[in-house]
Formats: C-alpha cells, structure tokens, sequence
C-alpha cells in the first residue's frame, strides 16, 4: 500500500543531518538501502566524536586528572543511556562490547563452557545469522551440548509448534533473532522467552535488526541475555552492547582478562572488578560508546514508535512494487506483517548482478547470503538482493530502486 506523507517521519529535515546523503557517483545522487548492513551517521553523532577528540580524550578509569575523569564520567553515563534505551535495570547490566558478534562470543565462552555439557541441548532458530549460528554451534562442540534448530515455515514465520517440541528440560539455552536480517521476520521473542523459562532454560536475544527500528524494553521480553550493535542504530563501528541480567553476568566468570576488569591482582590470583568493568578488558570502546549514547538521543527525539512506523511502511510499499515484477521471489512474510527491509531474487538474475546493475543507478543494496547460509541453503538459492529501509529513506528512492529493477529485468530479458 501506497503510504501518505503524513505516514511518513519529516525526511527532509532529517536528511539534513547525514551529509554522505549527498554524495553523488556520475551525477546520480546516493539512494543508500543497505541499512540492515551498517546505517549512516548524522552529523550529531559525527560531531560528537570529533568533540570527543578535540576536549576530552583520556584513558578511563586510571587517571586523576581532570581530563581522565571527564572521560570517565561521560563513558560511564553513555552506559545509564543505553540502558535506558533498551529498558535495562542501569549499567550494571550493559557491557560495551566491539558489536553484537563479540556480545554473543562473550556470552558462548563465558557462560556456555562453563555451563554446558554433553546431554545439554541450545535450541536457535533456522534464520539465526552466523554471528549466533557458528557461535553455538562451536561451543556445542567444545562441551558435547547439542544444537536443534526451530524450523522456518513456507511464509518466513518460526513454526512455533515445533518451537514447543524443541524446547524441553534438556535446553539449557535459547538463542533467537529478534528480527531476521534476511527475512524481515519479527519473531515473538517474548513468546519464546515463557517457553524457555518454563523448562529452566536462558533465553538469548540477537536484536542486531531490532533495537535500531522500535521500542525494545528488554525487561518487557525477558530476555536472560541481548545483542546489539552500534553501527546500525546511527552509531559508530567498533561498539556493540551485551546486556545480561545483573544476577547472571555477576554469576559469570570473565570472558577477557587484563587490565580494567580486575579489583586485586597479586602473583597468584586476581580478583574481578564490578559490573559491568568485569567483562570490559583492557582500555575499551570510550568515543564508541559516547557516540552511541548520542545516537540514543538522535532515535530518541525522532520517537521509536515513529522509527518503526515509517520502517515498516516503506517496506510494506517496496515489497509491493517488488511483486508487480514477473517471476520475482521475495523471501518472507507479507509486506504488511515484516521489518524494513525486503530480500528478493529477480527471476533467475543473480542477486550479484542486481545489486552491480543498481549500484550503475546509485542505488545501494547488499547481494549475498547475508550471512545466513543454512536458511539460503534452505531455501535453494545461493543468495538473494536485500533492500533495507531507515529514518532518512523516502517512497521516492523505493521508486528509484524500482526503475532500476525494470532496467536490470530488460538487460536480461
Ligand atoms: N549482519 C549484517 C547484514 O545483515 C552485516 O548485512
């Protein structure tokens, strides 16, 4: 459905604010759709980076200088807003990380080797993405756990029969995606989370796609354990969140050791520092993390009800234009029941050169398995073109990518 204007957030003003939305290649102007990938940066993020630089800029947590505490202060209040943006009881229970991959490793190594073993089962999702995918599936390996998967039905959804099959006293962990990278599924997490706690087992939750494009309150889903990213919710790279429950990451051992994470070192033994330092080795993720508390405010001020809304509209009018193509496989749910974003393959065009032939148009998409190959495999593609909507997209640039669809069908017609 074509969505109205008044549907829509103020692009214009927004746009404003991301310079790189300006850049041209042979005088077409950008159309960036590859936000599920990495998202743009505004210039308030950007600046508060480079202020970062200009006034601030010290090692945390080891000076007494003037310069050190003022760093201090502002990374450790950049956690309280990240909390406050997924609805986490505070910091303790938010650990700065490198991105969400690392998030998961940190929970796979620290609470998976030491609580998993043979006879153990995780249960993760057919749509998990490597990133929890070949996580899980080393450890299992590691410890002799074994690892089932939920099935993926013929529209994209999880068959959530089979989910209650899966899940039994046996699981010790549930790892699932809050929103599929590929299929632009939003998965009843919360769902999944009674299930899990009703047979004693933790609930993981990767919210890569989901934290930057709606309300997340991680208490509401009670979610033991959640993923998430930086460089796609306007942030920088290099800063990804681990939030875990502060009775859970206080029970676990250490994932990194070094410095910044201990209280007492002595040639025998040390002892480890409070949440969430604990799990923050060595000098960590400062002007990352600063800037990703700006980036809170940036959603924050837009309103993520309003994010959603206008994600989902987009979405829902791209995958609508995508099914007036002839032989075109759009993976998925329904355009009026999915995430921004569409992955699609255009007849028997490969998504490669889709996204080569797009990308001749400006128009910038991300062609491959998107790192979920078992679902690709699944599927019986070797890959898909994935069109992936933000705040600062316009109906018009789904119009584009469109136009540009009909050139790519003629070459290969
Ligand atoms: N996981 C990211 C994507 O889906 C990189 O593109």
């Amino acid at each position: 459905m074509e969505p109205k204007q008044s549907e829509l957030l103020d692009v214009e003003a927004i746009r404003k604010d991301f310079p790189i939305l300006q850049r041209e290649f042979d005088g077409t102007q950008l159309v960036y759709l590859d936000n599920a990938a990495t998202s743009q940066t505004p210039d308030q993020v950007i600046d508060t980076i480079a202020d970062y630089y200009r006034e601030t800029n010290a090692n945390v947590h080891r000076g007494l200088h003037q310069l050190s505490q003022e760093a201090s202060i502002a990374y450790e209040n950049a956690h309280d807003r990240v909390a406050e943006f997924i609805g986490a009881e505070g910091r303790e229970e938010v650990v700065f990380t490198k991105n969400a991959t690392e998030s998961m490793n940190t929970v796979a190594y620290a609470w998976g080797l030491a609580e998993l073993g043979p006879g153990d089962e995780i249960v993760m999702t057919e749509m998990e993405h490597h990133a929890a995918l070949v996580t899980w599936q080393q450890i299992a390996k590691k410890t002799g756990a074994e690892v089932k998967y939920i099935p993926v039905d013929e529209e994209g959804y999880l068959d959530m029969d089979a989910a209650r099959e899966l899940i039994t006293d046996d699981t010790e962990m549930v790892s699932v995606v809050h929103v599929s990278n590929t299929l632009g599924t939003i998965n009843p997490v919360s769902e999944l989370a009674d299930i899990a706690h009703d047979h004693d087992s933790l609930i993981f939750v990767d919210g890569a796609q989901s934290v930057p494009h709606m309300p997340v309150d991680v208490q509401d889903i009670d979610a033991d354990f959640f993923a998430f990213s930086g460089h796609k919710m306007l942030g920088p790279t290099g800063i990804g969140v681990l939030y875990g429950k502060e009775h859970l990451l206080e029970e676990m051992q250490p994932y990194l050791y070094g410095g910044m994470m201990i209280s007492k070192v002595t040639f025998e033994d040390s002892t480890w520092h409070e949440l969430p330092w604990k799990f923050e080795a060595g000098t960590p993720v400062i002007s990352q993390g600063i800037a990703l508390a700006e980036a809170c405010d940036y959603l924050d001020d837009i309103g993520m009800e309003n994010v959603e809304h206008h994600g989902e509209r987009l979405a829902e009018y791209a995958y609508d234009q995508l099914s007036e193509f002839e032989g075109i496989q759009i993976l998925g749910p329904p355009g009026d029941d999915r995430a921004a974003l569409v992955s699609f393959n255009l007849g028997s065009v490969h998504a490669h050169d889709t996204s080569e032939i797009l990308n001749d148009f400006a128009v910038a998409v991300r062609a491959g398995d998107h790192c979920t190959q078992p679902l690709h495999d699944k599927l019986g593609i070797a890959a898909s073109a994935r069109a992936s909507f933000y705040i600062y997209n316009t109906k018009a640039e789904v119009d584009k990518l469109v136009e540009a669809l009909e050139e790519t069908e003629a070459l290969f017609a």
